[in-house]
Order: structure tokens, then C-alpha cells, then sequence
């Protein structure tokens, strides 16, 4: 189904019925050489990809999945996944009259439908002949249609529900490229300090007691700050950690 989006910021902006996956499409992109501002969006994926190689599963029509073809400097490569995040939230903010938040990194929380989460980022670099490039891809759960599919029901919102009225995916996307085009544009020139003010403010991590899993392993304590490169500084044990990937837990 094609949408009526109207962004002239991002180009070119192509929807298509079903792919394996909006993120993995883009890297060929940009590794074949397309400019920064191609946008792919996708009724439905065959093969989603989800944080710490996970799948991301969605029914055909019910979400409103996309990605996004960047070229930044590399050193502010870890900031486009937070960005993301907060074009996001605003956006959803805006259309629900909701105010949503961010658990660290970026996955798009309703603290008043008890921190279910209503969007997951995934952020891919490549680098290859045709330059440096980050494709940010973002999977929405816009309506479920009266129930959550019972694998997530403990832990899933959707727009609809938190909106009160179904939410055109055409339009959610105009508002979310409407706030993600400026963030961008202060990416590129260099505010990513300004940047970082603004997602501590919105990221609900922050303060919390969490449980990190990483890579490296597991990790409790107190997250205290995020740090220049958009990591979590946690406090444990009186050790301070910087942790630049892994999925978070609020424990309280
Ligand atoms: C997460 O695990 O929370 C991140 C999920 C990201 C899913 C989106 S859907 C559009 C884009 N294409 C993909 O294959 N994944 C991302």
C-alpha cells in the first residue's frame, strides 16, 4: 500500500508491500552509492531484524515499518540511533497526546500504559567503497487490531489504542521525517552535545536501577548519565561502567 507522504526533505521515499527486510535493502543501497535521505518503507517483512540479532515479527498492515539511508561522520555514528528515538517520540507525542519516553538506547516507551513499548530502533553501519553510511530502521506497532499477539502482551502497546482512534501510517511517518530532518541537520553540524541535552531529557533510563545485558555480559546498578558518545554510565558496586550496546531492563 502506498502512503500519501508529503516530506520533501527525504528522497526518495519508496513504499513497497513486503521485503525481507527495510534495513538490509538500504545497506545494498548504500553500498551501491545512494545518497543519505533514501527512505524504504514496508507493509511487511519477511525477515525483520530486531537489536542483539533478534527478529522482529509484524502482521502484514499493522505497523508501520521503515528505514532510513545517513551519512555522518563516522565518530557520531552512535548518536543516529538516539536521534531516531526522539523524532520518534515526539512525533507519536504530537499525533496520541501522549507523552512517551526512551529506554536506552531507543526503544519508544508509554509510561502510562506501564512502560509497554510501542517502537524499536535498529541502527546499521557500513563502510565500503561508496563511503560511510548508517541505515536507522524503526518498526511501529500501529494498531494490533483489538488484541496484542500473545508473545508480546505483557510487554506491547500500540498507537491505536494509546491514540484512541486509529493513526494513518502515512501520516505518522510525515511527523516522525517532519521532526527527524532537523535533528539531523544538527547532527551534521556538529550539535551533538545540544543533541544529547535533548535526549536526556526524554530518556526515562535515566536515574533508574537497571539490569544491562551486553555483550560482555550482565550488569546491575544505577544508570547515572549518558556519556558523549551516547552510552550508559552505570554506577555498580561504586564502578563506574560505559556501556555502548546491550538491551536495558528498569527494575524499578
Ligand atoms: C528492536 O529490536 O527493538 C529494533 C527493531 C527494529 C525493527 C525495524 S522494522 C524496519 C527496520 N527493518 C528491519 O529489519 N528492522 C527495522
Amino acid at each position: 500500500m502506498q502512503g500519501k507522504v508529503t516530506n520533501q526533505r527525504f528522497s526518495p521515499i519508496r513504499w513497497v508491500d513486503e521485503t525481507g527486510s527495510t534495513n538490509l535493502d538500504l545497506l545494498a543501497d548504500a553500498a551501491a552509492g545512494l545518497p543519505a535521505g533514501a527512505v524504504l518503507v514496508a507493509d511487511h517483512q519477511t525477515a525483520g531484524r530486531g537489536r542483539q540479532g533478534r527478529v522482529w515479527l509484524d502482521d502484514p498492515g499493522r505497523s508501520l515499518l521503515f528505514s532510513v539511508l545517513l551519512r555522518p561522520a563516522p565518530a557520531t555514528a552512535g548518536l543516529v540511533p538516539l536521534v531516531m528515538g526522539m523524532a520518534v517520540s515526539g512525533a507519536v507525542d504530537d499525533l496520541a497526546d501522549v507523552a512517551t519516553a526512551l529506554k536506552w538506547p531507543n526503544d519508544v516507551l508509554v509510561p502510562t500504559a506501564g512502560e509497554r513499548k510501542l517502537a524499536g530502533i535498529l541502527s546499521e553501519a557500513a563502510t565500503g567503497p561508496a563511503g560511510f553510511a548508517v541505515v536507522v530502521g524503526t518498526g511501529i506497532n500501529v494498531s494490533f487490531g483489538g488484541q496484542p499477539p500473545a508473545e508480546v502482551a505483557d510487554r506491547a502497546v500500540d498507537l491505536a489504542s494509546i491514540a484512541g482512534r486509529p493513526v494513518d501510517r502515512a501520516e505518522l511517518l510525515d511527523a516522525i521525517l517532519g521532526r527527524l530532518g532537523p535533528l539531523v541537520d544538527r547532527l551534521d553540524a556538529g550539535d551533538a552535545v545540544g543533541l544529547l541535552d535533548d535526549y536526556r531529557t526524554v530518556c526515562a533510563t535515566l536515574g533508574r536501577s537497571v539490569r544491562l545485558d551486553t555483550p560482555g555480559g550482565e550488569l546491575t546498578g544505577t544508570a547515572v548519565a549518558i556519556d558523549p558518545s551516547g552510552g550508559l554510565v552505570v554506577e555498580s558496586d561504586g564502578v563506574t561502567h560505559v556501556v555502548l550496546a546491550g538491551d536495558a531492563h528498569h527494575l524499578a
